[in-house]
């Protein structure tokens, strides 16, 4: 029985994200320049999406480039963005095909004007599909996104429209790029490294968490599969013992 054949279909996680890493190790590897790895991964980005739309995962968040990522070398940099820009207006017609809806979280005033612009139209054109919602984080930085809220929810507290006790964990939710957005169940992050890098800080409290040595470009739908399974096969207790988790009484 093949790994998707074994997932319990009542048990998919709502909301998966995925920090992709190892590109550049990949890349040098096969005597490569790190530009290759990073286009070779879009045909990852494809597999994981494709194996999110099969068994209904409601959202898939892809960490695609963080605000430190600027400090990489300009060509490097500057390669991001074009393939950003080339893969975006590529894939419309394959994510209308598939149902998909884009969206993106980030800082996304302080990306190239090309980039903010081509986001923007498949946005819109995925706008009214019904499937699996791909979220890129894009210039994003998760510290950034909670002083933003702090700083609104402070604003609105000086100002009077809430007290103390209004700051609950809904409201500051509420304040992130990712507001109505379920927290993700499972982030995955591949080519070994154990950290979670600026990403997702707050909404990650209660993720599980699956790290994998396969480099981002190797990913393919198997591995995704077997990330849920793994997920699937481990107790979420909330901070609660094993026994109340189990307790159907
Ligand atoms: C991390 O590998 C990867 C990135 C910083 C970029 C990821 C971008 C893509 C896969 C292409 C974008 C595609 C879309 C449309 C989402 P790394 O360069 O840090 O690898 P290393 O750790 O081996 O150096």
């Amino acid at each position: 029985m093949s790994i998707k054949e074994q997932l319990d279909t009542n048990n998919i996680p709502e909301h998966v994200a995925i920090i992709m890493d190892g590109n550049g190790r990949w890349a040098k590897q096969q005597g490569h320049a790190r530009l290759f790895g990073h286009a070779t991964g879009v045909e990852s980005v494809r597999e994981s999406l494709k194996a999110a739309t099969e068994v209904k995962v409601k959202y898939l968040t892809l960490y695609a480039f963080s605000t430190e990522n600027w400090n990489r070398p300009k060509e490097e940099v500057d390669g991001l963005m074009d393939l950003l820009v080339t893969t975006i207006a590529n894939e419309i017609e394959s994510l209308n095909e598939n149902e998909v809806r884009l969206n993106a979280i980030g800082n996304l005033d302080e990306l190239p004007e090309k980039c903010r612009a081509e986001l923007k139209r498949a946005i819109e054109k995925t706008a009214n599909n019904k499937g699996t919602c791909l979220i890129l984080a894009l210039n994003y930085s998760s510290k950034h996104e909670i002083k933003s809220a702090i700083k609104k929810i402070a604003e609105s507290y000086k100002s009077g429209e809430i007290e103390l006790d209004d700051i609950s964990d809904d409201l500051v939710s509420s304040h992130l790029y990712t507001a109505g957005i379920p927290d993700p169940e499972l982030m995955i992050r591949t080519s070994g490294e154990v950290r979670i890098s600026n990403f997702l800080l707050w909404q990650l409290a209660y993720s599980e968490l699956h790290f994998t040595p396969i480099f981002w470009p190797d990913f393919k739908k198997e591995d995704f599969y077997k990330a849920i399974y793994e997920y699937q096969n481990r107790e979420r207790r909330f901070g609660l013992v094993s026994e109340q988790i189990n307790d159907t009484e």
